[in-house]
Order: structure tokens, then sequence, then C-alpha cells
């Protein structure tokens, strides 16, 4: 690591909307009237202002922007977007153990993770990187995260979203919140705002709106393809204006970088593209497709971004058809998956899970959902998805009403991955296990009616689906 001055607090934003850990931390319950916020590394303050209008009681702290305010302990502390501006690794321990000790019931932290943002162009820093404008910022793994916050808190914290975690302090605070959000309840965040009062004097405009047009080619391509374009991906009008403003290129992609690619949406941009490119050509190996060599400059490069070479590309796509291929690797996946919540496994050996949740399994069992799906288009409707990788099978079914206490399916398709097949049929049954499904927690409502239920149809209560 060379010497260099790093700027903190530049990287702190001025927000007009709660920032989004926050904002999640609202939605999912955890903030709320009547319970105390503190924000530590507070930034500019828009968070408490927004906080504020709503009528939470709520204050922080930042060593550059509220070096004065007292450090208070409250039930919910925030560490948002700290520990990925601060360049020395021991020091990021002390602000995490800071913050945990002011938390009474929960922390919420919050970083910027790998593939969040396009770091081509920006000087190695330490674990991270420097910014044009001497800012550092380290890009965190979310199990490297996740392992530092359990070391140094002994807490195991609960993922929110990708670089987002809480930890709990008591227990039971976790398991209301884990019930609560697996039923899917979610608040609104209208009332928060943190509305400044209007600036009255605009000298000369930003480059942002001059080319502002440009901008917005550029984030498109990058929320689509999780890369940014290269000068011959973008349309002559794009260069056009350029030419017209006088900015390079290169200074547009910067531009963009800094008007904020979405980094959330830019980190599933990356994630989708990769899990795409990689069923493409797990699908054109299993169909022989003689078309497969014959590749467009612009997939060459989605191949090099995401994967490094195509060997590599191809390499993680056989490994993937190995990995399915092989009864017992998938037999223990699903084994794996169910006992870690993720699903329930059927009469038959198959799995069966909520279509939200397939996110959460291993990358083989993903590749055989995306195959499946590759094959049949994705449906609109809520459905459960049912994995039968020994007879090469999926099976989506719509469901009358998920809130039902005891479900009906309507339709199922099923896709015959051997046949490379789709049939729809008309297929009622009755969702029976409903709360492994869903992830319900093991002492929820849900089971103890469910189990009525199976006495009252006269099922047992093994069966996930049960036909009527
Ligand atoms: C990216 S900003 C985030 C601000 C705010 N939490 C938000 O989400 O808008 C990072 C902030 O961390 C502050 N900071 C830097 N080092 C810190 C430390 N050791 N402890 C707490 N805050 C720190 C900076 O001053 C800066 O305001």
């Amino acid at each position: 690591m060379t010497n260099a001055t790093v700027h903190r607090h530049r990287t702190a934003m001025v927000r007009h909307t709660l920032s989004r850990p926050m904002s999640l931390a609202v939605r999912l319950g955890l903030v709320r009237s009547g319970v105390t916020v503190f924000d530590y590394g507070c930034g500019q303050g828009d968070d408490l202002r927004a906080l504020g209008a709503a009528g939470v009681q709520a204050v922080g702290w930042d060593p550059y922007f509220a070096p004065e305010a007292p450090q208070h302990k409250a039930e919910i502390v925030n560490l948002g977007y700290v520990l990925n501006v601060i360049e020395d690794p021991a020091e990021r321990i002390v602000a995490l153990t800071g913050a945990w000790a002011l938390a009474t019931r929960i922390l919420v932290v919050s970083v910027m993770i790998v593939g969040a943002v396009p770091v081509v162009g920006l000087r190695q820093f330490g674990d991270g990187y420097l910014t044009a404008r001497s800012t550092f910022q380290k890009y965190f793994q979310q199990a490297e995260l996740k392992a530092m916050l359990t070391q140094v808190t002994g807490v195991e914290p609960v993922a929110l979203a990708p670089g987002i975690f809480a930890l709990f302090r008591l227990p039971e605070d976790e398991q209301d919140f884990l019930l609560e959000r697996r039923r899917g309840s979610r608040t609104s965040t209208s009332a928060y705002r943190a509305d400044r009062p209007p600036r009255t004097a605009v000298s000369k405009p930003q480059l942002a709106d001059r080319i502002g047009t440009a901008i917005n080619a550029i984030t498109g391509f990058a929320l689509e393809r999780g890369r940014l374009p290269h000068p011959d991906e973008v349309t002559p009008d794009v260069h056009d204006l350029l030419a017209a403003e006088r900015v390079s290129f290169a200074r547009a992609i910067e531009a963009s970088r800094d008007a904020g690619i979405d980094a959330e949406m830019f980190a599933r941009a990356v994630y989708e593209r990769r899990e795409d490119l990689l069923v493409h050509q797990a699908l054109n190996i299993l169909n022989r497709s003689r078309t497969a060599t014959q590749l467009s400059t612009a997939m060459l490069r989605d191949i090099r971004q995401h994967f490094g070479s195509q060997q590599q590309f191809g390499e993680q796509a056989l490994e993937y058809l190995h990995l399915l291929a092989d009864p017992q690797r998938t037999v223990t996946a699903m084994q794996h998956a169910s006992d870690g919540g993720l699903g329930a496994i059927d009469e038959d050996g198959r799995l069966v899970i909520n279509r939200e949740r397939v996110a959460k399994l291993e990358g083989m069992l993903r590749c055989y959902v995306g195959c499946a799906l590759y094959l049949s288009g994705d449906i609109e409707q809520e459905h459960i998805v049912r994995l039968d990788p020994l007879r090469r099978r999926t099976t989506l079914f719509t469901l009358t009403s998920r809130r039902e206490p005891f479900p009906k399916t309507k339709m199922s398709i099923t896709i015959d991955l051997k046949r490379q097949d789709v049939v729809i049929r008309d297929d009622p049954r009755i969702l029976v296990r409903k709360a492994d499904v869903f992830g319900m927690a093991r002492r929820s409502r849900q089971r103890s009616v469910e189990a009525e239920y199976c006495v009252a149809f006269g099922i047992r209560e093994t069966k996930v689906l049960a036909k009527v």
C-alpha cells in the first residue's frame, strides 16, 4: 500500500430519501415510531432528518460531520456504508465494535459488495480501491462480511440484502423478525423524506445535466449486461452528444459511475447475466449446439468480464452440468437445502420450494431451475417450484393464494429437460406443508394450522403436495 491521503467524509452523499439500509429497516418493521435509533457514521445526517420527519426518535454521530455529538445507546444502531470507506482493517473492527456496543437490540450493518459497481480504472489500495476523488472503497464479499460480523460480535448475522446484515442481541427479536419477514410484511417508507430547502442560484449546468442522455444510455447498458459498454456498444447519437459537449467517452463513463449506477441493481444485473450465460452454455452443451462456438463480440466481452476467459466459462458450465448429472450430488444438495429450511422434500424425494427462495439455493440447483425457466419462460403469477433432478424434470405450480392457510394449486407447468419439453396441466392439489415450502419458523402458528388441516383432510403430514 503506497502513501495517499484518503478523504473518507467525501463519500457521504446528500440524500432526499432514506438510505437503502435504513429504508429496508423501515420496510421490514425494524425501525418504526416508538423505537430509538442511533446512526453511527451518519454522514450529512439526511437519514436522521427523514426519520425525524416520520416521528422516529433518531440521533447520530460522525467523526467528520458531527464529531461533538454524544454517542448514545439506542435500540437500533445503523452502521451504514462506513466500514467500506475505512482503509485500515483494524479501524473497521474498532468502528464495528463501537457501533455494536451502542446497540441494545439490533445493529444494521451495510457495505458495498463485490460487483456492486464497476472498478475498472480504479487504483488498487490495500484491500480496496482509491477513487479519483481520493476516497477509499472496499468491496466486500457477502461471506467475508458475514464472517467479520460473526467474529467481532459473536452473533450470527441475518442477511437483509446483498451487503446488508442485521445483528440481533435477543434471539426472540430475531425469531419475530424472521417470521414477519417470511410472511412478507412490508411497511411503506413514503413518510420518510429528508427534504432540504431548494437551491436558488444555479450557475453553470453540471456535467451530468449536459450529457444526461449519454449517462442514461451507459447506465442502461450497465444494468442490462452487468458491465460497462465499450465505445462501439452505444448508439451514434451518444457519440454526437459527447462530441458537441467536448466530453470524452472515458469521462462519460466516469460521470455515469459518479451519477450512481444503483449498486444493488448493478449487482443483480451481474448475477443475472452470469446465470444467463451459464445456463445458455449448459443448454448448448446438452443440445450439442453447433453454433455454440460462434459468439458475437459483445458476448465474448460478457464472457471475459464475468468469467475471465472462454475456457473458464466453458469449464464452469460443464461443471454445473456434471453436478446436475450426478444423482447423488443433487440428492445431497436438495437434502442440504431442506435441512437448512429451504423448501421441503416430498415423498418421492423431490424438493418443493417457493419461487422467491430459489435464489438462495446452491448454484447447481439454481442452474437446474434456470435451465427449466430458460425453456418455459418465467411465469408472472406467484408460484412454487418442484425440482426432480433424478427424472430431470422441474414443475412450476401456480397457487390460488399463498395467504390461505391451505392453498390449492391451479395448474402446473412441467419442464422435461431430457426431452426439452414443456407440459402445462390443469393440476389441482393441496399444498400441505406450506410452512416448509415458504420457510416459516419452526414454532410458527402456520405449522399447527397445517397439522389440524392434515387431520381434517386425512392427509399424512409427510406429504407436501397432495392430490385432491
Ligand atoms: C459513505 S458515508 C455514509 C454516511 C451515512 N451513513 C449514509 O449512509 O448516508 C461514510 C461515513 O463514514 C464516516 N466515517 C469514516 N470513518 C469512520 C469511523 N471510523 N467511524 C464512524 N464513521 C466513520 C465518514 O465521515 C462518512 O460520513
